[in-house]
């Protein structure tokens, strides 16, 4: 079967989290990454968090499948010519290194323009134009910038940052979106162009809703399903809203059978207004459906706590799968909260691919998260990632290098 984006060429000179994930996408759907690590060190995440001593770390084979891997000095005039001749024959360059390391390096925007005027060259920042646009960043400094972690978090508690790689894998996806879009303008203009996504950007357009609630704040001081009211008051910025759900349908996590030992034995539960009386149905609460301070969606906002309190005594009488089974019969909204061993283990999360076993030649076996995008007419087959350098005279070679050129290259520590 022939792959989305067979024929694409793309030149990976991503390091750490953001940069990989985007062309990692990029390889599922079938373009030839070929990852450019600097001679001897390689990507930084390869060494970090290492589990089993001088392989390949789990952080790094986990961002870093489908993909090629050379060695490169690109601050050598050699290994610049090297990266020259990559240029030439590569569609997109992606790179997510600190401000300005490019075109310290000589390839500038112009410079790449003139070597390869089809090259699309993506980017991930840390911010875009204005007073951070030079500083480094990671993954944390986007979700406190992006304003995720002044409205995660409860009330009583600090600014919190989520599990979630909003800031990294999420700014991947952005820039992988646009690449895509980049090429596919170049079908009709025959150029490429500057693709940037910087990660205050991506983490911003994550937490939309909470600019939605920030105007709705202004202009009407209070936001109701807000579990800050009706009991405190509300400050000029949208608050920290513990569990509450983003949309106009409230929801709260609640105790489950089990929460004393279990740590995850909790579950998402909506209380969506068409099946209200169903709720009041299953946790024996029938007098809800009528009673006028509970009966309409609007009535029921003072009283969330109340409700969601008398749902968590129902609640607490189940495991979280049992209720999940229960409140699904009724169509009643509702999510375990699954553990990363639950969810390691989860056989229909094998099946479609979602979490993927992969075998490496140093580490064994191993899990990780396969392309949670599925195409029809483009199966992603995940392939472990590769050792440092591992390709490098394949691709050299591939570039018209000779084998006497590559010894060289390697005896002057180029490569
Ligand atoms: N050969 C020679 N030099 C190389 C090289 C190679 N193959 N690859 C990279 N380098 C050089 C760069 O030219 C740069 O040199 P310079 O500082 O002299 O210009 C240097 O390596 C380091 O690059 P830098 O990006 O500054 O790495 P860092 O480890 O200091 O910083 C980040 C890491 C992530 C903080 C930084 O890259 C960054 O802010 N990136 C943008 C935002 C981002 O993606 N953050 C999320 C990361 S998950």
């Amino acid at each position: 079967m022939s792959k989305a984006l067979d024929g694409v060429r793309i030149l990976d000179f991503t390091h750490v989290q953001s940069g990989p994930t985007c062309t990692q996408l990029l390889g599922w759907f079938g373009a030839d990454v070929i990852k450019v690590e600097r001679a001897g060190e390689g990507d930084a995440t390869r060494g970090q968090l290492r589990d089993i001593p001088d392989v390949d770390s789990l952080y790094f084979t986990m961002l870093n499948h489908n993909k090629r891997s050379i060695t490169l000095d690109t601050k050598n005039p050699k290994g610049k010519a090297v990266l020259e001749t990559l240029i030439k024959q590569c569609d997109v360059l992606v790179e997510n290194f600190a401000p300005g390391a490019l075109d310290r390096m000589g390839f500038t925007w112009e410079r790449i323009q003139e070597l390869n005027p089809r090259m699309v060259v993506a980017s991930v920042k840390g911010f875009g134009p204005g007073p951070y646009e030079d500083c480094k960043v990671y993954e944390n400094v986007a979700q406190c910038a992006g304003g995720a972690a002044s409205t995660t978090g409860f009330d009583d508690g600090p600014p919190l940052v989520t599990g979630a790689q909003i800031g990294d894998s999420g700014t991947g996806l952005h820039l992988a979106l646009g690449i895509v879009a980049a090429l596919y303008q170049r079908n009709t203009t025959g150029r490429g162009q500057k693709v940037m996504a910087a990660m205050q950007d991506a983490v911003i357009n994550l937490c939309r809703v909470k600019l939605r609630d920030q105007q709705r704040l202004d202009r009407t001081q209070v936001l109701k399903e807000y579990p800050q009211y009706p009991d405190s008051e509300f400050g000029e910025a949208v608050p920290r809203a513990g569990n509450a759900s983003g949309g106009g349908q409230p929801g709260w996590i609640l105790k489950c059978k089990g929460w004393e030992k279990d740590p995850n034995s909790y579950i998402y539960f909506i209380t969506q207004a068409p099946v209200w009386a169903s709720i009041c149905k299953v946790i024996g609460q029938e007098d809800w459906i009528t009673d006028p301070q509970y009966a309409t969606p609007a009535a029921r906002l003072p009283h969330l706590k109340n409700i969601f309190a008398r749902i968590e005594q129902w609640t607490m009488t189940k495991t979280k799968f049992e209720a999940m089974d229960i409140l699904n019969k009724f169509d009643i909204p509702c999510g375990p909260i699954l553990s990363m061993k639950e969810i390691a283990d989860e056989p229909s999360l094998r099946a479609t691919g979602t979490i993927v076993e992969v075998d490496h030649p140093k580490r064994g076996k191993y899990l990780t998260v396969g392309n949670p995008i599925k195409l029809s007419d483009s199966q992603t087959e995940v392939t472990r990632s590769p050792l440092l350098g591992e390709h490098t005279d394949e691709v050299l070679g591939q570039l018209g290098y000779s084998a006497k050129d590559i010894a060289d290259l390697r005896a002057e520590k180029v490569i």
